[in-house]
């Protein structure tokens, strides 16, 4: 067997996890750097013939060359070791864009999309987020609970440890406290890791102009989030706005943002999708976290997005589900912002594999596999400001961790779906879910 528990009574004083001698181990960065950005891209730290320690607290111990590591704790007891010769440890991935919490299908609107009808003109006939918002408020907690887990599970096969998940399919108070709700409770029960994100600004509610739905959200939303954090009830970490035209403008974007930002959100939201807004330059002014989309993104969106360190989540899904001209990953990777990848599941984009998402970004987008697989770590967790602890395989970090089937990481890439055999093992804080 490669995988052995250790016998019970052996543990005290001893260590969570031992992984053995594994062909590669892709640390991604080896110098507590928070992003990766520009030459930094190029040559991912990996050893090769190397080992990985996880203490009892779920953080990383030790990694290093195998002998090394045999030397250095060969007196200590494990809970667990798994032999991983022949095969690769590469950092948990952590997906930087998610709406996971909804009701109601819109397999249907897919259908029309491949028969010619645009986003928008599904979105301005009711459909759309529209759609899914009327299911949404309809369901019950309970319900949007269970595909919320059925969902989380599928993303943690296909290796994902860290997630962002958003409301915004309620619009009204009720409803988004409802999906913030469910998003707590899958966060305090894990094992995958959560960022939770208020996005009550998705789009703007039938009946009211968007300066409403701005100072409702301003006025109401808000104060009942900064209440319910006090007491402990929801945690929330990002502020998102849809900034788009016949959506929210910039400037209900700019009041939205920056009172959030006043309560101490990161700012995180959706911009230069479908038109240009000027999204990126707002987002640098307002100092976000990261900015997503930016299929339409301007030259000096770029150029401030890369001064502000405001990185740049990347949705390969959407532009190919929507054929949508390709955001311009290499102006931006070569002006130096930092490039972040998400899967943006969603009714729309029905994709929970950041295997698949890296391997878009790497034909559609002209990204390099060392690029995608940063995106996808280091720079995703950088996105939802958790890469201090997140997002590489350092001494000291969360041991969120998978083990490919593979003598080579570049096959988490390479390969065109299937990866439910290729990822044998996902690791959460030490422990194997
Ligand atoms: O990121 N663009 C806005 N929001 C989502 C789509 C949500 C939906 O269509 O339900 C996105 O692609
Ligand atoms: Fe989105």
């Amino acid at each position: 067997a490669t995988r052995r528990p250790a016998a019970r009574g052996d543990m005290a004083g001893g260590h969570r996890l031992l992984l053995e001698n594994a062909q590669q181990v892709v640390m991604v960065c080896a110098r507590g750097e928070r992003f990766l950005a520009r030459d930094a891209l190029h040559s991912l730290a990996v050893l090769e013939g190397a080992s990985l320690v996880v203490g009892t607290d779920g953080f990383i111990k030790a990694i290093g060359r195998a002998d090394a590591i045999q030397t250095l704790f060969s007196e200590e007891t494990f809970e667990e070791r798994i032999d991983c010769s022949g095969k690769c440890i590469l950092p948990g991935l952590v997906d930087a864009h998610t709406h996971p919490v909804w009701a109601g299908e819109r397999v249907h609107e897919f259908a029309m999309k491949l028969a010619g009808a645009t986003y928008m003109e599904i979105h301005q006939a009711g459909g759309g987020i529209n759609f899914t918002v009327e299911h949404t408020r309809q369901a019950s907690e309970e319900e949007l609970f269970c595909s919320l887990q059925q969902r989380l599970q599928c993303m943690m096969r296909a290796g994902t440890t860290l997630v962002e998940c958003k409301s915004g399919y309620g619009l009204n108070l009720e409803t988004e406290l409802k999906m913030l709700r469910v998003i707590e409770r899958a966060r305090r029960q894990g094992p995958i890791g959560i960022s939770a994100t208020y996005c009550g600004a998705h789009s703007v509610p039938k009946g009211k102009t968007a300066t409403e739905a701005a100072d409702e959200i301003i006025n109401n939303h808000l104060p009942k989030l900064k209440e319910l954090g006090s007491r402990g009830e929801i945690h929330v970490d990002n502020i998102d706005v849809f900034c788009e035209k016949g959506v929210f403008d910039l400037n209900s974007t700019r009041r939205i943002l920056q009172s959030g930002k006043d309560l101490g959100l990161q700012i995180n939201f959706h911009g230069d999708e479908l038109h240009p807004m000027k999204a990126a330059e707002l987002g640098a002014e307002l100092g976000a976290q990261a900015i997503s989309h930016l299929e339409e993104v301007s030259d000096e969106g770029i150029a401030a997005m890369a001064t502000a360190r405001s990185s740049a989540v990347l949705l390969p899904t959407t532009a190919y589900m929507l054929r949508l001209k390709q955001p311009r990953a290499r102006k931006m990777l070569d002006e130096g912002v930092i490039v972040a990848l998400g899967s943006d599941f969603n009714p729309n984009a029905y994709c929970l594999s950041m295997p698949m998402v890296m391997h878009l970004a790497c034909v559609n987008m002209r990204m390099s596999m060392p690029e995608a697989l940063a995106a996808a770590t280091i720079n995703a967790a950088y996105a939802l400001g958790k890469s201090h602890t997140h997002g590489s395989l350092e001494v000291g970090k969360q041991g969120d961790l998978i083990i490919i089937n593979s003598s080579r990481w570049e096959h988490l890439i390479y390969q065109f779906g299937g990866h439910h055999e290729l990822i044998e093992y996902v690791i959460a804080k030490g422990k194997v879910i």
